[in-house]
C-alpha cells in the first residue's frame, strides 16, 4: 500500500488503524510531540503560513503536495516503502535468509540503540536551527529552512513509529525521552557531539545541510539493507527526503560563493578586509566554516576500529553503503582495510581486519561524495575567473572520535605540535571574530524576491514557482 491515508489522527500507510493498542500509543506520543514543536521548534514561527510540501504517496512519481500550510498543523505521519516480496537479507552471516518482520530476541538492545541514536539526531538539528527563522536572507530560504525541519520532525515519527511497534514498553519509554534530551543541554544533551554544537548563522546552515545531512544520507543509507525489513524500507523513503536537506545546502553554499565572487570582481580585490566591508563572506571565512563543518561530522562516523561495527554488519542490523551494489562476497570475513594511526609523530596507515573498520569505510564512502559538491563550488569560483579554491581538510585534521582523536594534524595532513596547532588554529577553524563578523550579516528579508547581500538570489524557485513567490505569509 503505497498511498497515505489522511482521514486519520496519524496520516499512515502502515494500516495503523488495525492495531488499536499501537494507535493509541501513538495517538498518546502525538501531543507530546506537539508540544515539543510549540516549544523547541521554529522560534516565532506557529502562525505563518509556509509553502510546503507534503508526502502523498511513497511513489517516486508524484509523492508531494504544495501548499500553503501553519506549520503545527503539518501532517507529520508514518510512511514506509512498499514490502518487497520474499525479501532476504543481503549480507552477514544471515546472507540469503529471509529479512526480519519482527525484531530478533538476541538483537533487540543493538537494534534499538541504533533506532534510537538515529532518532536523536532528527528532533536535535530542529532545535539547533530553531532561531535561524528570524534572520533569514530570503523568503525562500525561510521556507527550505522550515521545509528541513519539518522533515526532520518526520523523521522523528519514522523512528518513533519503529520503536513503539517493535519495542514494547521500553521503545514507549525511549519515545519519550527523545523528546527530553536537548540539543546542547548540560544537563541531558543529544546522544553525537555534533548535534550538540551551535548552527547559529546560515553559513553554518548552509555547511550543516551539505555535511551533517550528508552523514544522515549515509547512516540512512546503510540502514536501508538492514535485515530488519521495517527499518529497511522506512530509512528507504526518508532517503528521498535528505536529498533535499543536502540541495539545500550545496546551492546555498553556492549562492554565498557567487555572490562573494561578484564582489571581489567589482572590487578587484581578494583582501579579505575590504570584501567583508563590502558586506560579503570572504574565501577565508568559507573555508574555516568548511573545515570546522566537516571535521564535526566526519567524526559522526564513529572510531575508526570498532567491535560493535562487525557485530552490526555480521548479524545483518547494518549493512555498507550500497551494499546490493557491492561485488563481494558481503561477508567480509578474513578481509582488510587501511585505517590511519599516528606513530612517532607521523601519519601511518595499517591494515585491520574489515569487519572491524566498517565505521572508515563508511565515512570513506562519505568522503568521497562530500567532495563532489566542493568541486562543484570551485566551478562557480573558476566561472568568475578567480584563483581560488575550497577544499576538504584531511580526515586526521580535528577528529574528536577514533585513533586520530589524540593528534594534532593541519588541514593539510601535517602532524603538528601543541604549539603550532595553538598558532595556526585561527587560520583553520573559524575564529570568534569570523563567527562575529558572519552574524554582523544576519538580518531578516521579508519581502518576496528580496535577498541578502551576502548571498545571490537561486536560479529558479520552488515546485515551479517564481523566486518571488510569497514562500511565507507573515502572521
Ligand atoms: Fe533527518
Ligand atoms: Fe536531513
Amino acid at each position: 500500500m503505497s498511498t497515505i491515508d489522511y482521514a486519520t489522527k496519524i496520516p499512515n500507510n502502515v494500516n495503523l488503524a488495525e492495531d488499536k493498542t499501537l494507535q493509541r500509543a501513538l495517538e498518546h506520543w502525538q501531543p507530546e510531540f506537539l508540544n515539543w514543536w510549540q516549544d523547541m521548534g521554529p522560534d516565532g514561527s506557529h502562525d505563518h503560513d509556509v509553502y510546503l510540501r507534503t508526502a502523498t504517496s511513497v511513489d517516486s512519481a508524484g509523492w508531494a503536495q504544495f501548499g500553503h500550510v501553519k506549520m503545527p498543523e503539518y501532517r507529520w505521519g508514518i510512511f514506509l516503502n512498499p514490502a518487497v516480496a520474499d525479501k532476504k537479507i543481503g549480507f552477514g552471516e544471515n546472507l540469503g535468509r529471509d529479512a526480519w518482520q519482527e525484531v530478533p530476541g538476541e538483537h533487540r538492545a543493538n537494534l534499538r540503540r541504533i533506532i534510537v541514536t538515529q532518532g536523536d539526531t532528527e528532533p536535535a538539528s530542529v532545535e539547533q536551527q530553531r532561531h535561524l527563522g528570524l534572520t533569514a536572507p530570503s523568503q525562500y530560504d525561510l521556507r527550505n529552512l522550515f521545509q528541513i525541519n519539518v522533515e526532520e520532525g518526520r523523521h522523528l515519527w519514522a523512528m518513533v513509529y519503529l520503536l513503539h511497534r517493535y519495542f514494547g514498553r521500553d521503545g514507549r519509554e525511549e519515545a519519550e525521552a527523545l523528546l527530553h534530551r536537548n540539543s546542547g543541554d548540560q544537563d541531558n544533551p543529544r546522544i553525537l557531539g555534533a548535534f550538540n554544537e551551535k548552527t547559529p548563522d546560515w553559513l553554518a546552515f548552509y555547511m550543516f545541510t551539505y555535511f551533517t545531512d550528508r552523514d544522515g544520507k549515509f547512516q540512512l543509507s546503510a540502514l536501508a539493507e538492514s535485515a530488519f525489513d521495517p527499518l529497511a524500507r522506512t530509512t528507504k523513503f526518508m532517503l528521498t527526503e535528505e536529498a533535499h536537506h543536502m540541495f539545500v545546502g550545496e546551492s546555498g553554499i553556492s549562492r554565498v560563493i557567487n555572490r562573494t565572487c561578484q564582489v571581489m570582481n567589482e572590487l578587484k580585490t581578494d583582501d579579505p578586509m575590504k570584501i567583508r566591508a563590502a558586506g560579503v563572506v570572504d574565501m577565508g571565512t568559507l573555508q574555516r566554516y568548511l573545515n570546522f563543518h566537516y571535521s564535526v561530522t566526519i567524526d559522526l562516523f564513529g572510531a575508526d576500529e570498532s567491535s560493535n561495527a562487525a557485530i552490526f554488519y555480521n548479524s545483518g542490523l547494518k549493512g555498507r553503503y550500497e551494499e546490493t551494489k557491492r561485488d563481494d562476497d558481503h561477508r567480509l570475513q578474513g578481509q582488510t582495510y587501511k585505517v590511519l594511526g599516528v606513530q612517532d609523530g607521523r601519519l601511518v596507515e595499517r591494515e585491520v581486519p574489515m569487519l572491524n573498520a566498517l565505521n572508515e569505510v563508511l565515512r570513506d564512502d562519505y568522503i568521497k561524495d562530500s567532495i563532489g559538491g566542493v568541486n562543484r563550488w570551485n566551478k562557480v569560483i573558476e566561472k568568475a575567473g578567480l584563483p581560488h579554491r575550497l577544499v576538504v581538510p584531511h580526515k586526521a585534521f580535528n577528529r574528536k572520535i577514533g585513533a586520530l582523536s589524540n593528534a594534532k594534524v593541519s588541514p593539510d595532513g601535517q602532524v603538528v605540535g601543541e604549539a603550532e596547532w595553538a598558532a595556526r588554529e585561527r587560520d583553520w577553524l573559524p575564529t570568534a571574530e569570523d563567527r562575529a563578523f558572519v552574524a554582523s550579516l544576519m538580518g531578516c528579508v521579508a519581502e518576496p524576491g528580496k535577498f541578502a547581500g551576502w548571498i545571490a538570489p537561486p536560479p529558479m524557485g520552488i515546485n515551479k514557482q517564481a523566486v518571488d513567490f510569497e514562500y511565507v505569509r507573515f502572521n
